[in-house]
């Protein structure tokens, strides 16, 4: 285990400084969808992770972001986001991250979430704690949730669906002290597991959003639901998370909400 943590957060951090580094220059996009867009940025960095893996662990499975999967019926497979927060990204907005996580017979058992703009490592492994830099994390103690900050995201079919999160994000910007939309998913997960944010949901997230960061957040003690408070998978159409203290809150703004 010791070895393949190394491995991981050796190759977040450099994927992470390529990241920096190209940060000011000039980025060439692509649109995915009407809003949704990739960098050569996110390609470079995927390029360099899928490559470092397929080196030292050739029998391991691969799903990443921008490429089609690799060894699919592999027990041990890394799912990872070469960048999160694409759009903040291409703006020179400095909120993004890498995500890599490493999943064994379909549970996650290591999560690293590197940010190079605050050169903060984060680190998690099943039944081995969650850090930063090193640093023990723990979720935190709010316990109204009127008192707490949370966090979200709007899905990239925000303009043609009706399941766009702006009904769920309306109710409880009248019912916590606020709600930020930071734009990278598993930094914002990253950020609950560190006691920087008490609550997180979003809808339709991808698996490579949420692997690293849901582990992160439970390692810290806090709680991960899909938005009916049932258990969550990486395939669930929506994720809430929080310190556990104001999840049964949460849960209620997001029933009544439904109906
Ligand atoms: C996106 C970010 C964003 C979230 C979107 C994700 P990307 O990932 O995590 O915060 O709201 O749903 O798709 O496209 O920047 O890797
Ligand atoms: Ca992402
Ligand atoms: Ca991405």
């Amino acid at each position: 285990m010791k070895e393949l943590s190394d491995f991981a957060q050796n190759l977040a951090r450099e994927a992470g400084g390529l990241l920096y580094e190209k940060l000011n220059s000039q980025h060439q996009v692509q649109y995915k969808g009407t809003i949704d867009l990739v960098t050569e940025a996110d390609k470079m960095s995927e390029d360099l992770i899928i490559t470092a893996i397929s080196r030292r662990y050739p029998e391991h499975g691969i799903l990443s972001e921008e490429s089609a999967e690799k060894n699919e019926r592999a027990s041990v497979r890394w799912i990872v986001d070469p960048l999160d927060g694409t759009t903040n990204y291409a703006h020179g907005f400095p909120f993004f991250c890498v995500s890599i996580a490493l999943e064994q017979d379909g549970k996650m058992i290591l999560g690293v979430i590197y940010d190079p703009i605050r050169d903060e490592l984060f680190t998690a492994e099943r039944q081995g704690g969650a850090f930063c830099n090193g640093r023990k994390l723990g979720v935190s103690s709010v316990g109204d949730l009127s008192r707490s900050l949370l966090a979200t995201g709007f899905p990239y079919d925000i303009r043609v669906s009706k399941d766009n999160n702006l009904n769920f994000f309306n109710a409880m910007a009248l019912r916590a002290q606020a709600v930020r939309r930071p734009g990278a998913a598993a930094l914002d997960l990253a950020y609950l597991a560190s006691g920087r944010l008490d609550g997180f949901w979003e809808l339709k997230l991808k698996p490579w959003d949420t692997a690293a960061g849901c582990l992160l957040v439970e390692e810290a003690g806090g709680v991960i639901t899909d938005l009916e408070g049932r258990p969550w998978n990486i395939f669930s159409p929506g994720l809430l998370g929080s310190n556990g203290l104001i999840h049964g809150q949460m849960l209620e703004v997001i029933r009544k909400v439904q109906g």
